[in-house]
């Protein structure tokens, strides 16, 4: 019986260092447990792992929650030998204050140069009464229709550990397992024309357009039915058909690709104030929801509710090709931000989200998602997620705690 830690390679590790480190292992004619690590060692030179990462912590919280989840996938980049190529870029009212725009177009360019985006949170009450097109919101909705991610999956899991974090009774909450397939870059929140004016009797008005078109339907309608198929097989598509003719044509649309490519999910409609009732009175109901930009938007924050803290939830979004981008769904929560009081831990399962679906790198998502569970299961908690006999920690200490947990982890024992 031999022990080998993980720590015992280089750090940081380059593809150079982990070559060497494999052939001379390769050329001591260890035997063993060493013969174990060449095989991991080996493994991980079969295809390129080293990801150019743009950093975006944005404002409010975003700082702090983002430096977490660096020092994480740091952590597990030296255990899995992958390699980070880390820039950081402005957005939002980050952006707003260096250079004077929402999405400065060195952003942007640095994000399409990317093989992911990792995003924290935009936004605070200092540019809230910006004009439209100097809002932060304006540089996440800029980034999101420049990176042309337009399918947003929102995973809403109640962990057993948060199952008394959670509002909703026990037996309501426990086993929640939805994910929410939200629309991303068009709908209301894009569609033209929109704007303010002045009627004719010298009042003003303001309007906007929910439009989308068959092609926008149908691709996030694929993207929701693959979805659905690798989990339960169960699709709800949720419209507002009774009254909107854009909704009409969703579920027109949405039952269309159903019958004729995914015959073997299950497909209902429900309307969204239902759905959003549903949610909290049967939330067990759905497994994958499909939805438009603006309904996604209010259904995955109900979701999220239901795991017991928004702060727990990480989001991805995908487009056709290029680079996805991947935040938490909360936001920039500027009431506690420059407190250390943040949950850390939506971003640092966005990371690990990121390394599952952005960058193929599996075991590393299951790593974090891992220290995640471990760190909860001893009974850290931020105060968000705060109950009786637990222990508050605040965004820091739960990085350091998550860095043991991955730490106690990396400590691989082999046998012969
Ligand atoms: C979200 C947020 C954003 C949205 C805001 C910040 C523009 O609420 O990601 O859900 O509405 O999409
Ligand atoms: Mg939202």
């Amino acid at each position: 019986m031999a022990s080998l830690s993980c720590a015992l390679l280089p750090s940081p590790i380059t593809t150079t260092t982990r070559r060497n480190f494999a052939t001379s292992v390769r050329r001591s004619g260890a035997s063993g447990s060493l013969k174990c690590s060449v095989v991991r060692v080996t493994a991980a030179l079969e295809k390129e792992r080293s990801y150019k990462v743009t950093l975006l912590p944005g404002d409010g919280i975003g700082p702090e929650i983002m430096r977490v989840a660096v020092d994480v996938m740091q952590a597990v980049g030296r255990r899995e030998g992958i390699t980070f190529d880390f820039t950081e870029k402005l957005v939002g009212g980050a952006a707003l204050d260096a250079l004077g725009v929402p999405l400065p177009d060195d952003t942007l360019a640095s994000c399409l140069e990317s093989n992911a985006v990792l995003l924290a949170a935009i936004g605070g009450y200092k540019w809230d009464s910006n004009p439209p097109h100097l809002k932060p919101e304006t540089g996440l909705l800029g980034l999101r229709a420049g990176l042309g991610v337009f399918a947003n999956l929102r995973p809403a899991v109640v962990l057993p550990q948060l199952v008394d974090a959670s509002t909703l009774k026990r037996e309501v909450a426990e086993g929640v397992d939805i994910m929410v397939v939200r629309e991303l870059i068009g709908g209301i929140y894009f569609g033209k024309p929109r704007g303010f004016d002045v009627n004719e009797t010298g009042d003003r008005f303001a309007f906007n357009t929910m439009v989308y078109s068959t092609p926008e339907i149908d691709r996030i309608a694929r993207v929701a039915f693959e979805t659905a198929r690798k989990r339960q097989g169960r699709l709800c598509s949720v419209d507002k058909a009774n009254v909107l003719q854009v909704s009409q044509l969703w579920r027109e649309r949405v039952t269309a690709i159903g019958k004729e490519e995914y015959p073997d999910v299950e497909l209902s409609h429900m309307y969204v104030d239902n759905a959003a009732m549903q949610l909290v009175r049967n939330p067990k109901q759905f497994d994958t929801i499909v939805t438009g930009n603006l309904f996604g938007d209010i259904l995955s924050d109900i979701s999220s509710m239901l795991s017991g803290s928004i702060g727990m939830l990480p989001s991805s979004s995908m487009s056709e090709s290029g680079p996805g981008l991947f935040e938490p769904i909360h936001g920039s929560a500027p009431d506690i931000a420059g407190t250390d009081k943040a949950n850390p831990l939506a971003q640092v399962l966005s990371a690990a989200m990121m390394l599952r679906y952005g960058l193929g790198e599996v075991k590393a998502a299951e790593i974090i998602e891992s220290a995640v569970s471990s760190t909860l299961d001893k009974g850290y908690r931020t105060g968000d997620l705060m109950s009786a006999g637990k222990t508050l920690v605040g965004c820091t200490q739960m990085g350091e705690i998550l860095l043991d947990a991955l730490e106690a982890s990396s400590t691989v024992t082999l046998s012969h």
